[in-house]
């Protein structure tokens, strides 16, 4: 309970950032859902905006909302708010819990302000080892002993007994790491496997944090 109302204050604070005219990127997730209601009030209330979707789950929130949908073009976007499943002190991120990383990382980095709502149980002082992926299904078996070699343990994601396809039809898998003393120099070596269509590191991306605490008060941070 209290962290669904840090939650919804930190969702609420990013709406009241959008300005009129704006592209939106809409985020995925319980706190991103507290930045779509908000925006679709201000938006009952006049102001005009254009709206990018991260997942087919966001896709389905916004048509139940009535928020007109436009796809990612060659502008960009103006602001992308997206929640995150931890953040360190230098604003890098894990996402991808949801399973909708690379559509996320997509809209982030095509926003020239990438907002992130959190509430204050995902801020940590060093990013938990756990590390979504996306995968493109062939040759699975090969990328996934390719992501071992990093030194975390994959597997793939399940849903009733069948692996996860994520909204692009691929797989997603989950790494688990002892610990992430080196989240750039292991995203360049993520980076660098074939198969591999994406990972839930978001690094140097985050313009503004917005932390919802559990009295309803929110905290702003910026890169330092
Ligand atoms: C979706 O793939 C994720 O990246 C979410 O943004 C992340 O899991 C945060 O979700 P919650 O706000 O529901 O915790």
């Amino acid at each position: 309970m209290d962290a669904e109302t840090g939650k919804r204050a930190a969702g609420e604070a990013a709406a009241a950032l959008v300005e009129d005219g704006m592209r939106v990127g809409l985020g995925t997730g319980t706190t991103a859902r507290w930045f779509v209601l908000a925006l679709v009030e201000r938006a009952h209330a006049g102001l005009r905006v254009a709206c990018v979707a991260t997942s087919e789950a966001t896709v389905r929130l916004a048509e139940e909302l009535g928020i007109w949908l436009e796809p990612l073009d060659r502008r960009g976007i103006d602001i992308a708010v997206d929640g995150a499943d931890a953040v360190d002190a230098d604003l890098r991120l894990i996402k991808g819990g949801g399973g909708a990383l690379v559509r996320e990382k997509i809209v982030a980095a095509a926003a020239r302000s990438f907002v992130v709502v959190v509430d204050d149980s995902k801020v940590c002082s060093a990013l938990p080892g756990s590390v979504p992926v996306e995968l493109v299904p062939f040759g699975v078996d090969r990328t996934l002993a390719l992501l071992e070699s990093t030194g975390g343990a994959y597997t793939l994601r399940t849903v009733n007994g069948a692996a996860l396809l994520s909204d692009n039809s691929n797989l997603i898998a989950d790494g688990h790491y002892e610990s992430l003393d080196d989240p750039e120099g292991l995203a360049a070596r993520l980076d660098a496997i074939p198969g591999l269509v994406g990972h839930g590191l978001f690094l140097g991306m985050t313009d503004l944090l917005l932390v919802g605490h559990p009295d309803g008060g929110v905290e702003r941070r910026s890169p330092r």
